[in-house]
């Protein structure tokens, strides 16, 4: 028998040549039992991401990352329970919307969400922004906050996909988080864990996601949808708009604040439009609604005060105080740097990627691993592209938090990040392509 070798693997696959699933699954296996080094699973990664990797690598990486660990299979124990995943993006609260949307109109949902990667947000660090709230719960905790109130956010625990965790910290920090393959097999890794009824795809498009363009998104969601092959779970996905951030919010509490003014009827046009439009396809998949009528349901939950009160049991479901969103008792820092227009016209365009790389210097993001947040720091962008602004009209806020800044500097790099227009801006397109299953 010829001996594994890490070594002939990265050499392989370094000249482009396809690995076999077994090769893949012993390379996982062994970094997973500590037998292969960082570096050499850093080499791997690095190799995949500039080679790329065919359907059958992708199959076997998502397979075996799923393997290093426990597998939930949700599915198994609710009538229906919905999941949904975003791939990432700047002012991404769209999950904290939906969730408690969603089960107001009798639907259940349970994610498992993971921390900010690169530039992008992660839905964990802007739950850990609310004071008392529990995201790391067991499996028993998870089913019996979906039974009790009928929606659950919690953060992937040690038993999901374990390996995935420690590729996910590798390739944060050594330039392999955008990459295909790689994107494939560390979400769906996780989703398949997880194993909800149905999950809902958010693939992100624009400067601010980890796919910067209309083909690099369909190939990535063609990609999800061939990893679930043979999976239990009906999967949908939505190409959406990230070319600018969504929301006004960036950062962790400001954007759970966000969250809940959405849920009040309140919350910027782009967040409701999004929340709402892939909360209606988790309610046609639990085949108790069609189009017309899911819609016609989220917007009673909403205009009834039927979803606030959703998403204030569940805070309390997990540990915290329903009050605290509500009230404005969240971090949110109330020491700001004005951004000012400085000419009238139309907002042209917001750097979503800027802002976010911003946000982590703020300390809404790591630039490390092992950096501690800092959730009450953030941006508010109170104008919007297509907005018409006058000269001095504020157009948008930082809120700077415990970190030590120079304002001006903020101030003009923020100011750089906005773009100001004589004519209004084409419309803009938050929907771009649906992938729908057969209804
Ligand atoms: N979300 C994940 O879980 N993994 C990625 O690689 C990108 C987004």
């Amino acid at each position: 028998m010829v001996a594994f070798s890490p070594y002939e693997i990265l050499n392989r696959k370094r000249r482009g040549e396809a690995l076999e699933a077994g090769e893949i699954a012993g390379f996982i296996d062994r970094f997973t039992a500590g037998e292969i080094p960082d570096y050499q699973m850093s080499a791997l990664l690095m190799a995949i991401a500039i080679q790329g990797a065919n359907s059958e690598e992708t199959l076997a990486l998502t397979r075996a990352l799923l393997a290093s660990g426990e597998s939930w299979q949700i599915a198994g124990l609710f009538d229906f329970i919905a999941d949904k995943h975003s791939t990432g993006g700047v002012g991404d609260k769209v999950s904290l919307v939906l969730a408690p949307w969603v089960a107001a109109c009798g639907v259940k949902v349970g994610m498992l969400s993971g921390r900010g990667l690169g530039h992008t947000g992660g839905t964990l660090d802007k739950l850990d922004s609310i004071p008392g709230f529990r995201a790391r719960l067991t499996k028993a905790e998870f089913e019996q906050c979906v039974e009790d109130v009928g929606c659950v956010i919690a953060t992937s625990t040690e038993g999901i996909a374990p390996a995935d965790r420690r590729l996910y910290a590798l390739r944060d920090v050594t330039g392999t988080v955008e990459s295909i393959p790689l994107i494939t097999a560390s979400i769906m890794s996780k989703k398949l864990a997880l194993g909800a009824s149905a999950l809902i795809l958010d693939v992100k498009m624009g400067n601010g996601a980890f796919c910067r363009d209309l083909e690099t998104a369909r190939a990535l969601t063609r990609s999800l949808i061939e990893a679930a092959a043979g999976s239990e779970t009906r999967i949908e996905a939505m190409i959406t708009d990230m070319s600018e951030p969504l929301g006004v919010a960036c950062g962790n509490a400001n954007e759970v604040s966000e969250a809940f003014e959405v849920l009040a009827g309140r919350g910027p046009a782009d967040v409701t439009e999004l929340t709402r439009a892939q909360a209606a396809r988790i309610l046609v998949l639990s085949g108790r609604f069609d189009e017309s009528s899911a819609l016609r349901e989220l917007d009673e939950a909403r205009s009834s005060g039927r979803a606030l009160e959703q998403g204030k049991r569940w805070l309390a479901a997990q540990g915290a105080d329903p009050e605290s969103v509500v009230e404005g008792k969240l971090p949110v820092s109330r020491d700001t740097v004005e951004i000012r227009a400085d000419r009238g016209g139309f907002i042209s365009k917001i750097d979503a990627y800027g802002v976010g790389m911003l946000a982590i210097d703020l300390g809404c993001g790591r630039r490390k691993q092992d950096d501690v947040l800092d959730h009450g720091a953030g941006i508010m962008l109170d104008r919007k592209t297509g907005d018409q602004v006058r000269d001095g009209d504020v157009i948008a806020r930082i809120q700077i938090g415990k970190r030590a800044a120079d304002r001006d500097e903020l101030r003009s790099r923020m100011a750089s990040l906005i773009a100001i227009g004589s004519q209004p801006p084409p419309p803009r397109r938050l929907i771009y392509e649906t992938f729908k299953q057969d209804e």
